[in-house]
């Protein structure tokens, strides 16, 4: 071995050993095996070497290279390892640390309300049955017995899509936003045939704006078809209903006449409240001093001709259906009272008016949440 060799392995290998960074010992690497190191360079004059000297000089030079690699390997991973512990220990995490607050949502009242509607039902024996929101004017209008020019259809202000004109009107292709949930009554019989109990909560649309009234708003729809049913059985159902819903027993009913195409006959539903400091809290008798009524919903008899529309004979089967605000139903019960807070999407009003996701309603529990 030469001594120049000998020094500069020994250099090397002494600088590798030095090397604090990954740059430093790659300039190493460079400096012994790169295309122009001094390692390389000592390998490339073995060509020219006698067969004998080539058999001393090239294991000599082989072991100088495996020497350096070996050096630049065993100090590349001390680096590493010694940087991840340095990582490690920056990076320590405390678990004892409390964990940050996350914003957490809640349930819209609205989405509370059908929660529980459907909860208080389905103990009846109710399903939760869906339609479109863009309904064709057969379902939302004709098969409810409510033709064409029907004066009835002018009470429902309804946006229809602008590239049907109303000489269109009455066709079954003919687009509204639906006016009301009760074009499910009509798909439900259709699809499921009877006998049928079923509630349809869902979103409805009319061209109306002001404190009480939103072009969008929610209505839930209940509908029984069955043999020998009547009036009895529809003031039960709705008192069961209101009675678990506003969870009050002493809720008053009464049925006034009314008229709706696709009843007969039509009820309104008015419920009994008592004025409780300036506020009417519904329960009690209506006509006693310091009661009054409030209108609530529209129900009825389901008219023979809705039956025949809907493929069922109205000889054999007999229901009775309703349609209920929920918006209304939801400001009752929570007590809120102007329905636009209901779709402005302000955080601070749900922060308040919102309900725990976690807190599902049921029966047992009392479906109001706890707020
Ligand atoms: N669809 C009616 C409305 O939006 C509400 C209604 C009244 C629904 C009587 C019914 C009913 O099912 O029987 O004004």
């Amino acid at each position: 071995m030469t001594t120049t060799d000998q020094t500069r392995l020994s250099e090397a290998l002494a600088a590798i050993e030095a090397a604090q960074t990954i740059d430093a010992i790659e300039a190493q690497r460079v400096a012994a095996l790169g295309k122009s190191g001094w390692v390389s360079l000592a390998l490339k004059t073995l060509g020219a070497m006698s067969p004998e000297e080539r058999q001393v000089e090239g294991p000599r030079i082989q072991a100088m290279r495996a020497s350096v690699a070996d050096a630049i390997e065993a100090k590349k991973a001390a680096l590493e390892s010694a940087a991840l512990d340095a990582r490690l220990a920056s990076e320590v995490i405390d678990l004892t640390l409390p964990a940050p607050e996350w914003p957490r949502g809640s349930i819209h009242p609205v989405s509370q309300v059908m929660d529980e509607l459907a909860e208080i039902f389905a103990d009846m024996g109710f399903s939760v049955a869906s339609g479109p929101e863009i309904e064709d004017d057969w379902h939302n209008f004709t098969a409810l017995n409510m033709p064409e020019s029907h004066p009835a259809r002018a009470m429902h202000d309804t946006f229809y899509f602008p590239d049907q004109g109303p000489e269109v009107a009455g066709s079954p292709t003919k687009m509204v936003l639906r006016t009301h949930t009760s074009p499910v009554q009509i798909r439900s019989m259709v699809q499921q045939g009877a006998p049928l109990r079923v509630i349809a909560p869902g979103r409805v649309y009319r061209s109306d704006s002001d404190a009480t009234h939103t072009p969008m708003f929610h209505q839930v729809e209940g509908l029984v078809i069955d043999e020998g049913i009547h009036l009895g059985h529809l003031k039960w159902t709705l008192e069961t209903f209101l009675k678990a819903f506003f969870e009050r027993d002493d809720i008053v009913l009464r049925l006034r006449p009314s008229y709706f195409p696709f009843t007969e006959p039509s009820v309104e539903v008015d419920v009994g409240w008592e004025d409780v400091g300036g506020r009417r809290v519904l329960g009690g008798d209506g006509d006693a001093p310091g009661h009054g009524w409030m209108e609530l919903l529209g129900s009825g008899m389901v008219n023979r001709r809705v039956l025949e529309f809907a493929g069922l004979d109205p000889d054999r089967w007999q229901g009775f259906a309703f349609g209920v605000g929920v918006d209304r139903l939801a400001m009752l019960k929570y007590g809120m009272d102007d329905l636009r807070a209901f779709f402005d999407g302000d955080g601070r009003w749900l922060a308040h008016y919102g309900f725990d996701p976690l807190d599902v309603p049921t029966l047992s529990a009392g479906v109001g949440a706890k707020a």
